[in-house]
């Protein structure tokens, strides 16, 4: 559902989103389908999974920071994350709920 055309149009963006993960530092904190300092990515997709305007709430936690929603560790916010990159790491975390789809509900966004 997610779509994908902003985040593709710049030419940067022709790097995964792992890849901009690691590159802006997401993964100091954060992993794909495990708990670190943060959730695991594929958990936090599972969550918004089908939810109405995710992933630019997602962008912009990305940017801003996050904290209370899952737990006592705050997310600081992002700031070397630029707009537009921001719009593509939430579409690849929102896009790693379907890999994960094992049919557990998701948890209520709100
Ligand atoms: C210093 C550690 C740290 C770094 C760096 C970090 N995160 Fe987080 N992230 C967290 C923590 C802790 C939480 C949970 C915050 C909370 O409970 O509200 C979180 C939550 C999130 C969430 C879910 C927010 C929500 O409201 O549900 C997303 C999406 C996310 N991070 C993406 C990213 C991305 C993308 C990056 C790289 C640009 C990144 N994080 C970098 C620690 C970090």
């Amino acid at each position: 559902m997610a779509c994908l055309c902003a985040a593709a149009a710049p030419a940067a963006a022709q790097t995964t989103g792992m890849d901009l993960a690691k590159a802006r530092n997401c993964m100091g904190c954060h992993q794909v389908d495990r708990k670190r300092v943060g959730p695991a990515f594929t958990v936090i997709a599972q969550r918004f999974a089908g939810s109405q305007g995710a992933r630019d709430y997602l962008a912009g936690v990305i940017r801003g920071g996050s904290r209370g929603s899952w737990g006592p560790v705050p997310m600081p916010a992002q700031t070397q994350v630029s707009e537009s990159e921001a719009q593509q790491l939430a579409a690849w975390v929102l896009s790693l709920a379907q890999a994960s789809d094992d049919g557990a509900p998701a948890a209520t966004a709100k």
